[in-house]
């Protein structure tokens, strides 16, 4: 899954590319490319790592007005120069960039070898460059849709010709793609971010479009024109401003309190009646990651406030299993970008099982919304950081205003009342957490345990502190370390306890204890404070404030978002950019 950005305007083409590069960063950036077009001449420019760097590289081609752009985040073949986009077919004669995974490259790669076109790189995008380059139609448009029938799997790509004029060609299916046009500038691009000021258009899938001065013509699946005007979308602004903060990722944490009060003021604004009146008597909650946990939260109100039957699933083993879903059930797709492809075919399999399809998503406009009977913004605001924490606590606390809107109109207000408090409350409470960070960075394994609701925030925890710091971290329910990862424990292995709940706290402390006794250094989120004579088993205490038992698994997850920044820092790693992930993950 990689970023794509194309551009036909008079001058400057460069500057629109690397503008909208940096913005679509978020969907990868192990590589990074840009191809400028002026006449028949092409100039190629690439480079593995960052943006900064490519624009280092890249002279302006004299005369260019037509570029287009790519930021990989590799499916096939290494992270090199060599399988960085651009990619050129035979000679140059037409050059892509693609989004998206040819899952028949290999058969396509062997067929076009039988034909004298060679691939010079490791990836399944070179496919389309060969398969354009294979036939000379007097109509690009032509070699556009004959490339497209023989590809299997998805794309969103991007293509010029060399001996045509000023035009590039983009095509879609199961990929994001979206187009712009203001009369001067006309752009494609994998997210409407990329874009200037104004409205644009969404392609649909099997659609495909030519840009070119001033101008996009858009066409079908078979090739005949179409006028998708009524496809306009409003522009969304993205908030790419680090104002003052060092990284995104702690801009976004200090973030979550005005978050949490603008998703409290958008729910009590929303109207759930259509929604009380479904009838279900299961709810499967789906996502991926972050989100995914966000859904085991949230199947816990579910149970605990509806007395429903309801269960969190990973999209990538729901899209797959047998389970059992119908029109009685209510699936709901939690997803900060809307763009997770696992999570995309989830609820597509969902629709064709007749399942009631509600989306929690952070971007109205992706393309899990579109899925949707019934859509929810969690209202995080942009989230640049790969890592995930505000919009994870919006969508706990979306969750949470959900089950209470189909409870009843007093829990509903109560419960807004409640996000709204926990809103002020975090505003006051974001402690240093670099003492505790400075004891655990240099540390290859850690542990997080906790009971019912502290055990899914220590499988966030977890996650968080590995993706950003490549520390080995392990989230186990409390009571059950001792029935085989105790052995894993040795002198000083850190274990961080999280007991947000009194009813079970003295549960989480004996295990906490047996791991002390096999040599584990423990560390304590909790709201109640170790007994004085307790205090010594802990090489950190801390007291959350307070707060409602619903929402304490957002107040708990803040501190181990700062903890893992922190670590993230002290090991010297760039915490928004952690190697091997991206944002938004657009392949399965
Ligand atoms: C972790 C993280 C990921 C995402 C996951 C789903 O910090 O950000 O685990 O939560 O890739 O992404 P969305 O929510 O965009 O579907």
């Amino acid at each position: 899954m990689c970023g794509i950005v194309g551009v036909v305007c008079k001058e400057n083409c460069c500057d629109y590319i690397f503008k909208g590069l940096r913005r679509v960063q978020y969907r990868g950036y192990d590589s990074v490319g840009i191809c400028q077009k002026a006449g028949e001449s092409i100039q190629i420019d690439k480079t593995k790592g960052l943006i900064d760097k490519l624009i280092e590289k890249t002279k302006p081609l004299k005369g260019a007005q037509v570029a287009m752009g790519h930021t990989r985040w590799a499916t096939h073949g290494e992270v090199n120069e060599e399988n960085a986009h651009p990619i050129a077919g035979k000679n140059q004669q037409w050059v892509i960039v693609h989004n998206g995974i040819i899952e028949n490259y290999s058969s396509l790669i062997s067929q076009l070898q039988k034909e004298g076109e060679i691939a010079k790189t490791q990836t399944d995008s070179e496919a389309i460059a060969l398969l354009l380059s294979l036939n000379n139609f007097e109509d690009p448009i032509k070699n556009m849709l004959w490339a497209k029938r023989q590809l299997k799997g998805s794309y969103a790509f991007c293509a010029v010709k060399k001996q045509d004029k000023n035009c590039l060609y983009a095509a879609k299916y199961k990929s994001p793609l979206y187009a712009y046009c203001n009369g001067e500038i006309a752009m494609v691009a994998s997210d409407p971010i990329c874009f200037p000021q104004g409205d644009y258009y969404k392609l649909e899938d099997g659609q495909m479009c030519k840009v070119s001065d001033g101008k996009i013509v858009f066409y079908d699946n078979d090739g005949n024109i179409i006028y998708p005007s009524k496809q306009k979308y409003k522009k969304i602004s993205s908030d790419c401003d680090k104002d003052g903060y060092q990284h995104y990722m702690l801009k976004e944490i200090y973030q979550t309190p005005e978050a949490l009060a603008r998703l409290a003021k958008n729910f009590l604004n929303t109207n759930f009646d259509k929604l009380k009146k479904v009838k279900f008597n299961k709810v499967k909650l789906i996502g991926c990651g972050s989100a995914y946990h966000s859904c085991l939260i949230g199947a816990e109100y579910f149970k605990k406030y509806l007395k429903t039957d309801a269960e969190a699933a990973y999209a990538s083993e729901f899209r797959y299993s047998s389970e059992i879903i119908n029109s009685k059930t209510l699936c709901i797709f939690v997803s900060q970008s809307g763009e997770t492809a696992d999570t995309i075919a989830a609820a597509e399999k969902a629709i064709k099982k007749h399942a009631k399809i509600v989306v929690l998503t952070n971007v109205l406009h992706s393309t899990l919304a579109s899925l949707g009977q019934f859509v929810f913004p969690i209202s995080a605001g942009s989230e640049i950081a790969v890592a995930s924490t505000k919009a994870y606590s919006c969508q706990v606390a979306g969750l949470y205003l959900l089950v209470m809107a189909l409870k009843g109109e007093r829990s509903f207000y109560q419960s807004v009342r409640n996000v709204a408090q926990l809103s002020k409350t975090l505003e006051k409470f974001f402690i240093n957490m670099s003492d505790f960070a400075q004891d655990i960075y240099q540390k290859n394994k850690i542990y997080f345990i906790g009971k019912g609701c502290d055990y899914i925030t220590a499988l966030e925890a977890a996650l968080k502190l590995k993706e950003i710091s490549y520390i080995n971290c392990w989230a186990m329910p409390a009571g059950e370390l001792k029935h085989g990862t105790l052995s894993l424990i040795e002198r000083n292995t850190p274990v961080i306890v999280i007991s947000t709940n009194k009813s079970v706290d003295d549960k989480v402390m004996n295990s906490a204890l047996e791991a002390k006794s096999r040599g584990a250094k423990l560390y304590l989120i909790s709201y109640n404070p170790p007994q004085e004579n307790q205090l010594e088993n802990f090489a950190f205490c801390l007291s959350l404030p307070k707060c409602c038992q619903p929402l304490k698994s957002i107040l708990a997850i803040i501190p181990m978002q700062l903890l893992s920044y922190n670590v993230s820092i002290l090991k010297g790693l760039n915490p928004d950019m952690p190697r091997n992930l991206a944002k938004s993950v657009t392949v399965e």
